[in-house]
C-alpha cells in the first residue's frame, strides 16, 4: 500500500478510538491529538498540534514526562496509572502508555495512549464504600456547620453558598423552597458552579437531613454497572454478584444526588422512572419488590432540551424529575460577584495556610473579572487557593500573584478586526506579541513571574521577547 493510504488509515483510526491518542514527532511536536484526548484532558487541540511538547504542557517536568523518556531515551511506559487535575481542576485518573518509534535505530516518533479510567476508579471507590457501609449519617449540628461526613466527603449547606447577585440570590431562594418539601429537583449548571453544593444543601436543610445523602455520578460507572449499584443485585444474576442493597435501599428516608442523569443509558432511565412512580425497586436478578422513599435530586451539566433532542435524556423523566427547576448560572454571568467570592476564598485558605493576606488588590479584582471561567467558581476558587499558597509575608493580594490561565486561552475570540488581506500567521503573531507584552508590563518586567502567567516556559517566554522586540530583549 502507499505511503500516503497508511496516513490516511493513521488519521481516521485515531479519531475513531476512544482512548486519548497523542503522537508527537522526533523533536517533540505535536503531530497527532485527537478529539478524545483533547476531552480528557481538557486541551484545545491547537494548542498542542504544531507545538513542541513542553510548551504544550508547561507544567509537566521533563523528567516525569513519558514523551520525554520515549523520544530522548527509546523508553517505552506501559500502563502506566497516573491521577491529575486537568484544566478545569477536575481530577481524573488515566492509564498511559508512550513508546517511542524507532526506524533504523533512531526514535522518529512517540506515541502515547491515553485511557480515561476515572470512571472506574470511582466506581471501585462506590463498591468499596458501599460495603464499608460509609454512609453519611451525620446528626446535624449547627454549631459545627459544615463537617466531613464519615465517608469523608464535605458536608455542606447554604451558608457555604456564596453569592448575591440577584439572579443568583433567586436561584438560593428558590433552593430554600425545594428543602422545605419533598419534591423531586433537576438542577442544571455548567461544571463547576455548585450543583453539589446545592443539592447538599437541600438535603441538610430539608426533614430529611438525618437520613442518609447519596451521590451517584451516572456518567461515573459503565453502564452495565449502573443498575446494579442503583438498585442492587441478587446472588447469581450476574457472574461474581452478591446479595446486595443498592443505592435506593441505602438511601432510603434520605435523598439520592444522581449526577449527569442524561449519562444513564436510556433504557435504565425509564426503569428509573418507573421506580419514581410506583416507589418500589426490584433488585437486579430478583423477584422481591422492596419499597423505597427516596428524594431525587438529579444533575445535567448541559441545558435539559438539549439533551433531550440529542436523544440523551428521556422528556417523560425529566418532567418526572424537574419539579422543582434550579438552573445556576455560570460565573461569567455573575462577574460582581467576583470581590465577595475573591474575599471569601481568600479568607478559606489564609486559614488554611496560616498566611495574613488582609484584602484583594483593586487591580487584583478587575484583572480577575476579566476572565470568562470555563471551571466557574471551581476554577476561581483554585486561582485565588494558589495565589494565597504562594504568597510569602505581603498582606494584600496583588494581580501579581494571580496566576490566571493564559491570556491565550481567555481571548478564545480575539477582537477579531481581521482583514483578509493580512496573512493568518502574520495577524496571530500580532495578537501573541499583544498579549506578551500586556502580561510582560503586569508582571512588572519580571520575566519569570511573566512567564508563570503566561503558563509558558521562561526560556521560551525569553524567545519571544526577542522575537518581538518586547522591551529591549
Ligand atoms: N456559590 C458558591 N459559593 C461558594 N463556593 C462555591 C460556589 N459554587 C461553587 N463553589 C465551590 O466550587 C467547587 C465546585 O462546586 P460543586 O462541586 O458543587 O460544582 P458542580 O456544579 O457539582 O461541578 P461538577 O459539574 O464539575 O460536578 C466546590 O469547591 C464549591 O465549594
Ligand atoms: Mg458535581
Amino acid at each position: 500500500m502507499k505511503a500516503e493510504y497508511y496516513k490516511k488509515i493513521i488519521d481516521a483510526l485515531i479519531e475513531l478510538v476512544d482512548e486519548g491518542v497523542y503522537i508527537v514527532d522526533k523533536d517533540g511536536i505535536g503531530t497527532h491529538y485527537n478529539e478524545a484526548m483533547a476531552y480528557m484532558e481538557k486541551v484545545n487541540k491547537e494548542d498542542v498540534l504544531g507545538k513542541k511538547f513542553h510548551e504544550a504542557f508547561p507544567d509537566f517536568s521533563m523528567s516525569e514526562s513519558t514523551m520525554f523518556r520515549a523520544l530522548k531515551k527509546k523508553a517505552p511506559t506501559l500502563k502506566q496509572q497516573q491521577t491529575y487535575k486537568n484544566f478545569y481542576g477536575k481530577e481524573i485518573t488515566t492509564i498511559n502508555s508512550t513508546v517511542p518509534i524507532i526506524v533504523n535505530g533512531e526514535t522518529v516518533a512517540a506515541v502515547e495512549v491515553a485511557k480515561d479510567i476515572t470512571s472506574i476508579r470511582q466506581m471501585s471507590d462506590t463498591l468499596l464504600e458501599l460495603q464499608e457501609g460509609a454512609l453519611e449519617h451525620v446528626l446535624e449540628d449547627k454549631e459545627k456547620g459544615p463537617a466531613l461526613t464519615p465517608g469523608g466527603i464535605r458536608r455542606y449547606t447554604f451558608d457555604d453558598i456564596y453569592g448575591q447577585n440577584p439572579q443568583f440570590a433567586q436561584v438560593v431562594e428558590r433552593a430554600k423552597k425545594a428543602a422545605g418539601n419533598d419534591a423531586s429537583v433537576f438542577i442544571y449548571g455548567e461544571t463547576g458552579t455548585g450543583k453539589e453544593l446545592f443539592a447538599q444543601s437541600i438535603h441538610y436543610h430539608g426533614k430529611r437531613r438525618n437520613m442518609p445523602f447519596i451521590a451517584q455520578n451516572c456518567a461515573a460507572i459503565p453502564e452495565t454497572l449502573l443498575e446494579g449499584i442503583l438498585f442492587g443485585t441478587t446472588k447469581g444474576s450476574f457472574t461474581g454478584a452478591v446479595d446486595r442493597a443498592g443505592l435506593f435501599e441505602q438511601a432510603n428516608g434520605g435523598t439520592l444526588l444522581l449526577d449527569e442523569i442524561s449519562a444513564m443509558p436510556y433504557d435504565l432511565q425509564s426503569k428509573l422512572l418507573r421506580v419514581l412512580q410506583e416507589s418500589y425497586i426490584r433488585r437486579v436478578g430478583g423477584s422481591r419488590d422492596i419499597p423505597v422513599n427516596v428524594r431525587i435530586i438529579a444533575t445535567v451539566n448541559e441545558p435539559a432540551e438539549e439533551l433531550i433532542e440529542q436523544g440523551k435524556l428521556r422528556p417523560d423523566l425529566y418532567y418526572r424529575l424537574n419539579i422543582i427547576n434550579i438552573s445556576i448560572p455560570s460565573l461569567k454571568e455573575r462577574l460582581d460577584d467576583i470581590p465577595l467570592l475573591a474575599e471569601r476564598f481568600l479568607e478559606k485558605h489564609n486559614k488554611r495556610f496560616g498566611k495574613e493576606i488582609w484584602m484583594v488588590s483593586d487591580g487584583a479584582i478587575k484583572r480577575l473579572q476579566h476572565y470568562d471561567y470555563p471551571g466557574n467558581v471551581r476554577e476561581l476558587e483554585n486561582i485565588i487557593e494558589q495565589a494565597v499558597s504562594m504568597a510569602d509575608k505581603e498582606h494584600v493580594l496583588t494581580e501579581k500573584v494571580l496566576n490566571m490561565p493564559s491570556a491565550a486561552r481567555k481571548l478564545k475570540q480575539p477582537e477579531i478586526d481581521y482583514t483578509s488581506n493580512q496573512p493568518l500567521d502574520e495577524y496571530m503573531a500580532a495578537v501573541e506579541a499583544r498579549i506578551i507584552k500586556d502580561a510582560f508590563i503586569r508582571a512588572n518586567g519580571n520575566i519569570s513571574r511573566a512567564a508563570e502567567m503566561l503558563q509558558i516556559k521562561r526560556q521560551t517566554l525569553q524567545h519571544k521577547l526577542k522575537k518581538y522586540h518586547i522591551a529591549g530583549q
